[in-house]
């Protein structure tokens, strides 16, 4: 569980996600989430699963990945866009996503200059807390090992640490004897009772 931060995400997503629900993968790359996501939320008949990248490319193998290991049924329930995630498609209402993760940075062996912005990346977060339902969560996987990505978590960090307690979760986790090492910050919605 300690050793990846993929692994670390996924086991938390886990905790979250139940079959039916409504998710979104911000930033869905080569689809490695995506598909994890598809088989935590998606059954035949119940289910959305929205995933959004800048690069056309990446969704093409994101959809090859899915097609691989998906039927039909559950595959029609995913929406691959090609858009930023400054903008959530208008059919994701307020209140009904139970998860919506990114995993910043550029694609590994990928081009560099496509990774992901503090501006944009924090503008889609404001966007994203509305969209969040009650005990639901955002997943956001940095990578301050390169400066754009230093500069992103602390943005995220300082608008996180200003968010009402009383709303909102937050923990951050980095390995502290790891130099450069991922750093996953996770943002949980209250639920009504709580
Ligand atoms: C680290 S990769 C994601 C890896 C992916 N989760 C996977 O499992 O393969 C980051 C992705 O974010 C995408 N990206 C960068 N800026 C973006 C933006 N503003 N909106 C949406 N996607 C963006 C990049 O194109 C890249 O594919």
């Amino acid at each position: 569980l300690f050793q990846s931060h993929i692994d670390l995400a996924h086991t938390i997503w886990e905790k979250i996600v139940r079959p039916g629900d409504t998710v979104v993968d911000a930033t869905s790359g080569n689809g490695h989430d995506t598909l994890a996501l598809a088989k935590m939320a998606l059954t035949k008949n119940e289910g959305r699963l929205f995933a959004l990248d800048l690069q056309k490319d990446a969704l093409a193998s994101c959809e090859t990945k899915l097609r691989e290991h998906l039927a039909d049924p559950i595959l029609s329930r995913v929406k691959l866009l090609e858009q930023c995630h400054s903008q959530f498609p208008e059919e994701i209402k307020p209140g009904t996503v139970s998860l919506i993760v990114y995993n910043l940075g550029y694609l590994p062996g990928g081009d560099k200059s496509k990774t992901t912005k503090a501006d944009t990346t924090l503008q889609s977060l404001q966007k994203a807390l509305l969209l969040i339902q009650e005990g639901g969560c955002i997943s956001i996987t940095c990578y301050p090992g390169h400066s754009e990505g230093l500069l992103e978590e602390e943005k995220l960090l300082d608008f996180a640490m200003q968010l009402d307690p009383s709303r909102f979760s937050i923990c951050h986790h980095r390995w502290v004897n790891r130099k450069k090492s991922p750093s996953l910050l996770l943002i949980q919605r209250s639920s009504a009772n709580y």
